[in-house]
């Protein structure tokens, strides 16, 4: 049975699934494992996160930032450290071309989601552009994590999620991956 997204977070999710599929450009379109489907689901988890966070309108939004343009750069399917950074500057190029508001946390989420955590908070509390910016940069890294049953069936480790929100939803994930979504 295909899964439920949460009526809470439905007009949010529509909305930037469907302003990604409009607006945002993959660069590595040939992928299998970061495809639009895989932003869709990153999209849908930060926005529970985002709620049981109780994190502000602007940090949700900054994660729905994130959650559309993080992997539009990539130039393969590894590492590829460096993809959140060429993300990062399309992001921030487009929101001057689409007179989409920039938000120096989302930039900074996603320029830093392919660094280790304490190299992404050092740089991201120096910016401070939120109260809760390390809070949102490692909700939007379990997020992203929550959505690796994609590449197996051990492919998340639940003992790599950073808060006790996300290990709530290994479960729903597991579900999400396994029945599929209903149509938002
Ligand atoms: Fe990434
Ligand atoms: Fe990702």
């Amino acid at each position: 049975m295909r899964q439920v997204i949460p009526a809470s977070i439905r007009e949010d999710y529509v909305y930037w699934k469907t302003y990604m599929h409009e607006h945002v450009d993959f660069s590595h379109g040939a992928s299998v494992i970061h495809t639009k489907a895989h932003c869709e689901r990153v999209l849908l988890y930060a926005l529970i996160l985002a709620r049981k966070l109780k994190l502000t309108e602007a940090e949700t939004t900054s994660l729905c930032h994130a959650a559309v343009y993080h992997d539009s750069r990539r130039h393969d399917d590894w590492l590829d450290v460096g993809h959140g950074k060429r993300a990062a500057e399309y992001y921030r190029q487009a929101c001057q071309a689409e007179a989409l508001p920039f938000y120096r946390l989302a930039y900074d989420v996603m320029a830093w989601h392919d660094h280790a955590d304490e190299e992404g908070l050092a740089v991201i509390r120096e910016h401070a552009a939120s109260p809760h910016a390390g809070l949102v940069y490692q909700a939007f890294k379990d997020a992203d994590a929550l959505d690796r049953f994609r590449l197996g069936p051990d492919g998340l480790d639940v003992r790599y999620l950073r808060s006790e929100a996300a290990r709530q939803l290994y479960d729903y994930a597991h579900a999400v991956w396994t029945d599929g979504l209903e149509e938002g």
